[in-house]
């Protein structure tokens, strides 16, 4: 029987309130099976990162459920509660790196075992490694390109071993190799039980994932 991770049922967000207000999801629905590589395309202001923002638990939505591993955790309203979940369970890799600016690229992929008590120092250097900026663990954020800190973006986010992996253009600024590079590398994570769902405008990652979904309209189509 498939083993569902992540189910969201009739979200809706409206941002703002009377007559100001926008609609940015209608009843969306949305299930993802665990160890899958899920892939959702729409327009620019369609609302990925919207949604992506939603089941990361770093916004409410204004009606729905999401359903993490089967609890509905939009009911989680304690800040604490919602940080531990989203640092135990989740991984996020943000539209613009949000990398911290006065720490190195091995402090910042390091960041996210540090705030459980662990040294990861060791992991976060072999996850560098692997994406191609080990080299310059040791640099400052500001002193590399948009594709370095993208790449270690995507590595800080798999610091913990999270369940499920949310990703919002991890790939932007990537060359069309490292691009690939990372659809592979996300496939492969999958494989191994890794959830990831990936927001992108590169409709060529529809051939490394297992699902894709579009949004438009307000809701959520499986393309694939
Ligand atoms: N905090 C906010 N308050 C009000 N409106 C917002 C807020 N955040 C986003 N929006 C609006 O909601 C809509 C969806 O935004 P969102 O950032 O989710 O789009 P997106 O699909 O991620 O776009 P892109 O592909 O350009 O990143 C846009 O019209 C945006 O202007
Ligand atoms: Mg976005």
């Amino acid at each position: 029987m498939a083993d569902t991770i992540l189910e969201i049922k009739d979200l809706t967000k409206i941002y703002g309130q009377g007559d100001e207000n926008l609609c940015v999801l209608d009843r969306a629905q949305l299930t993802v099976e665990r160890g899958r590589f899920v892939v959702l395309l729409g327009p620019s202001g369609s609302g990925k990162s919207t949604l992506l923002n939603l089941i990361g638990l770093l916004d409410t939505p204004t009606d729905g459920q999401i359903l993490f591993e089967g609890k509905d955790i939009t009911k989680i309203k304690s800040e604490r509660k919602r940080s531990q979940l989203r640092l135990n369970k989740m991984g996020f890799v943000f539209q613009f790196d949000g990398l911290l600016p006065e720490f190195s690229l091995l402090e910042n992929v390091a960041m996210p075992g540090l705030m459980r008590g662990k040294d990861e120092k060791k992991r976060a250097q072999k996850l560098l490694d692997q994406l191609g900026v080990g080299s310059m663990s040791h640099k400052m954020p500001a002193d590399l390109s948009g594709g370095e800190k993208q790449r270690a973006a995507i590595a800080r986010a798999l610091c913990n071993k999270p369940d499920l992996l949310l990703a919002d253009e991890p790939t932007g600024n990537l060359d069309a190799a490292r691009k690939e590079q990372v659809f592979k590398d996300f496939a492969a994570l999958a494989k191994e039980g890794l959830t990831v769902l990936m927001v992108t405008h590169d409709v060529h990652a529809a051939d490394f994932a297992d699902a894709v979904y579009t949004l438009e309209n307000k809701q959520l189509t499986k393309t694939k």
